[in-house]
């Protein structure tokens, strides 16, 4: 069913109340066809392919036709000595994914535990949490060229994962839909506990057996306590990436700030928290109107009620001035913008 003028509002983790022209959602292949077919489809000005919403701003009114993804399918389809294969829908929840794998011990999602969002958008993002990324539980995708109305199966190699990046986000940008990804998880875990504060929270909850379930609950109540939960407070996560810069650069900024964070890159590059360059310009905790730089964790832009996404754009664009002027680092948004 197609609606028209509707609100995007629910549909997006931000909860902006932008409209769209047209709107509908497909459960089916074939209902994703038909739509793709359809004349109010072939005559808009523009077309977004929505998943769970979470890592977009919509500044404006959007001028064309949504289409939600909710392509179901959760299934093991192989299995190896050390491996098993889990194929899932792109509009399957990125959680209830995750819990699928934890439940059953199949292990490699547990660090990335309730990010929100859907398994569609995953690799497209290469999500990442606590040291892992999708992509070293990637096996492959499926889409479908809108263009050509074929399938295509995406290897590892052909996503050109990079940090929060793949080919589906720059050459591929809109010209598919991913409809189904296959995960290639371990039988044997390898636990994944050195980043962030993983250890300090399993001995906080008391946990001295590590185990898939154990770390997906201690990645749970990390991110419980940092990350305002967007169906209270309007938020896409990390607003902006880390940046990486060059040793000099690096070497140059402890002079000046001696306690500055940074993680290991190459032999040439560090990166560096955006969370702490932008809460050292101040911004930690600041609130306009409806929309702040969150509290608890400065890299996460939020929306308390009914911020536009043109104030929450005008805000990320102050912060991104400061911290320039302040350190010499250019940030880049993660979310991308409509
Ligand atoms: N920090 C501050 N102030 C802040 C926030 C962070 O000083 O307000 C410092 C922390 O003290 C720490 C460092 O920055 O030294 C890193 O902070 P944190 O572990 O919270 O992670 P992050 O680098 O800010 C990244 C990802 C998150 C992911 C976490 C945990 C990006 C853009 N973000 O954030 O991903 O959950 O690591 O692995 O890489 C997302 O992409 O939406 C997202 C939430």
């Amino acid at each position: 069913m197609i609606e028209h003028t509707i609100s995007l509002q629910p549909f997006h983790t931000f909860g902006i109340d932008v409209k769209a022209k047209a709107f509908a959602r497909f459960t089916t292949i074939q209902e994703m066809q038909e739509l793709l077919e359809d004349p109010a489809m072939l005559t808009s000005a523009q077309q977004l392919i929505l998943g769970g919403g979470s890592n977009i701003l919509l500044t404006q009114d959007f001028d064309g036709f949504v289409l939600k993804n909710e392509l179901p399918g959760l299934q093991v389809v192989g299995e190896t000595a050390d491996h098993i294969f889990v194929k899932a829908g792109a509009g399957v929840n990125w959680h209830q994914f995750v819990l699928f794998c934890v439940d059953n011990g199949f292990a490699g999602t547990e660090n990335l535990s309730l990010i929100p969002g859907n398994v569609g958008a995953s690799p497209m993002q290469n999500i990442g949490a606590y040291g892992v990324e999708v992509k070293d539980i990637f096996h492959e995708l499926e889409a479908y060229h809108i263009k050509d109305k074929s399938f295509e199966i995406f290897d590892h190699q052909a996503c050109a994962f990079g940090y929060r990046e793949s080919a589906f986000k720059r050459k591929w940008k809109g010209q598919f839909i991913i409809t189904s990804v296959t995960f290639r998880l371990d039988k044997k875990p390898v636990y994944h506990i050195s980043y962030g504060a993983i250890q300090e929270k399993l001995d906080e909850m008391k946990i001295s057996a590590l185990s898939i379930k154990a770390i997906s609950d201690a990645v749970i109540a990390i991110r419980n306590s940092k990350l305002p939960d967007p169906k209270i407070i309007g938020n896409a996560g990390s607003f902006f990436k880390n940046p990486q810069v060059t040793l000099v650069k690096y070497e140059e900024l402890v002079l000046s700030y001696p306690r500055i964070p940074a993680y290991p890159v190459d032999a040439l590059h560090k990166k560096v928290p955006a969370g702490w360059l932008i809460e050292q310009c101040g911004w930690k905790g600041y609130r306009k109107g409806d929309a702040g730089c969150y509290d608890k964790q400065a890299l996460v832009l939020v929306n308390y009620g009914k911020a536009s996404g043109a104030e929450i754009y005008e805000l990320s664009e102050a912060i991104i001035g400061s911290v320039k002027d302040t350190f010499g680092i250019e940030l880049e948004r993660e979310v991308n913008v409509f």
